[in-house]
């Protein structure tokens, strides 16, 4: 048995949970929106094409934003493609994923997806192949109540009312020698500082998010942000962060300590955002928007995807199927989100359906949840009120990846509003169980509300479609509170939730 120790003070707030931190993606590429989504032949389809038992698996899962439509595929999208009458839309290669678009679902359609959903649309533009026109046309169609050709165009195709959609991505990942139409700091920044300053006179409220480096491993990170942002810091409200993680040559230490990649990745981002607005003296403080993490085995299915689908309408890429650790890991990842609230306002886990995703449908059958839906739900549920600063005291274990980690994290939300207060911990042990003695005293808690975990025997247990149950949830009765310390025994690789209240 091993132990570790935390503390919560009310005090200790890092930041108020924002609820845009449980995000998602769907891009127009594999399964997601085609056979995901939207399969018009399916039992539960509705009027418009859409599954609704996704749609119903959309709700449980607690998301609340959405991206779209990519991703690689916006680098190539003209979404003129995607609106009007359905029949007369052109089929396109899209270049980035090999695939064939048939257009069939566009932003009204998307859009109208997203009320059923409750998620909050979040537009990328498309900056690889176009440029300042088309945002700002995008723009008025998208959001410009009425009297103009293009907003009228919108009110004819169907959506009365505009989308008014708030935040907007200026390209994706325009630093990757993938990207179509990928393009240095220095152009890049210009350009995003240019479309940024236009679409702000049309609307000087909207948050946009310029692109940060595709990943830390990028021999241009830290670089790419301090030049993009110099150009572009007055203009934009948000630099992006994109980070994916798998097990590599079977080091599950390594792998389950991940999540310390991701905080010095923020740390590192953070770093470039404050010396850029000293620099510009600048009053403005930009935040993090993560809009693509999540557990990816690329070297599975790799971004160029599997040549014999090539140029084929929904092909099956990405479609990872995620194991028990694999949710421990995607746990501790949310953990560390949380952790950066102050920085991190906007996050999106890559993608919803199918393609790296929580949820897998078959077409005409299926959809089930894949073992990452789990954290996420509950994370989502039950993160109310302020994040508050953990005070862990824990052994550590070597790790060939990044040194000396500890064995146990954890983060809590407090509200006072509900009256709750929640936990979630990752025991990144291994073989054996940790004990968390865990101080709440300053939370005035009364009583444990639930306390559940993801732990399997095999820690490579996964829902597939033949055993889509094969992990859920297991509550944890050991869980037990006495005179303000909460103790709890976590299996070896868990990820746990437990929520109290006054
Ligand atoms: O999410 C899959 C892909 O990962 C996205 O299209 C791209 O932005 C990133 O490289």
């Amino acid at each position: 048995m091993e132990y570790g120790s935390v503390s919560f003070e009310r005090d200790s707030v890092i930041a108020p949970v924002n609820r845009r931190l449980f995000g998602v993606f769907v891009e127009h590429l594999g399964r997601c929106v085609y056979e995901g989504i939207y399969e018009p032949g399916h039992p539960s389809a509705n009027e418009d094409g859409f599954r609704t038992d996704v749609i119903d698996l959309v709700r449980e899962l607690g998301a609340t934003a959405v991206r779209y439509p990519g991703g690689n595929f916006v680098s190539g999208y003209r979404w003129e493609d995607g609106v009007g009458p359905r029949e007369k839309r052109p089929v396109r290669r899209d270049l980035a994923w090999h695939s064939l678009e048939t257009n069939q679902v566009g932003l009204d359609e998307f859009a109208r997806w997203c009320t059923l959903t409750n998620l909050e649309l979040m537009m990328a533009v498309n900056l690889g192949t176009r440029g300042v026109q088309e945002a700002l046309d995008l723009l008025e169609y998208s959001n410009h109540p009425s009297g103009t050709t293009l907003s009228d165009l919108r009110i004819a195709n169907g959506s009365v009312e505009p989308h008014d959609v708030r935040m907007w991505c200026l390209g994706n990942e325009m630093d990757g020698p993938w990207q179509i139409g990928h393009l240095s700091a220095d152009d890049y920044g210009k350009l995003a500082a240019r479309t940024a300053s236009a679409m702000k006179m049309a609307d000087p409220n909207l948050e946009l998010v310029a692109c940060g480096s595709s990943g830390s491993a990028m021999p241009t990170f830290g670089e790419w942000e301090r030049v993009v942002l110099e150009h572009c810091y007055e203009h934009v409200d948000y630099v992006s962060c994109h980070a994916y993680y798998q097990e590599r040559e079977s080091d599950l230490g390594s792998y389950l300590a991940s999540s310390l990649d991701m905080q010095h990745f923020i740390e590192a981002v953070a770093a470039a955002i404050d010396h850029v607005q000293h620099k510009l003296r600048s009053k403005k403080e930009i935040k993090i928007s993560f809009d693509e993490w999540n557990i990816w085995y690329m070297s599975e299915d790799g971004p160029s995807g599997d040549a014999s689908q090539e140029w084929s309408t929904a092909p099956r890429l990405l479609e990872n199927a995620y194991s028990v650790a694999d949710a421990v890991v995607f746990g501790s990842l949310l953990i560390t989100l949380l952790k950066n609230s102050n920085r991190v306002t906007s996050a999106s886990l890559a993608q919803l359906v199918n393609v790296i995703a929580p949820i897998m449908t078959e077409p005409g059958g299926d959809s089930w949840r894949q073992t990452t839906f789990y954290p996420f739900a509950a994370t989502s549920r039950l993160a109310q009120g302020n994040v508050l600063r953990p005070r862990i005291i824990v052994d550590g274990y070597n790790t060939a990846a990044y040194g000396e980690a500890p064995l146990l994290d954890a983060v809590a939300t407090h509200s006072k509003k509900n009256g709750s207060t929640s936990i979630f911990l990752v025991n990144r042990t291994q073989d054996k169980p940790l004990t968390a003695r865990i101080n709440v005293e300053s939370l005035g808690v009364q009583s444990i509300t639930e306390a559940f975990g993801i732990h399997d025997e095999d820690a490579y247990a996964q829902n597939v479609f033949h055993e889509q149950n094969r992990v859920r949830p297991i509550p944890n009765s050991t869980a037990k509170l006495h005179n303000g310390i909460l103790t709890i025994v976590l299996p070896p690789i868990s990820w746990t939730a437990v929520s109290l209240s006054d």
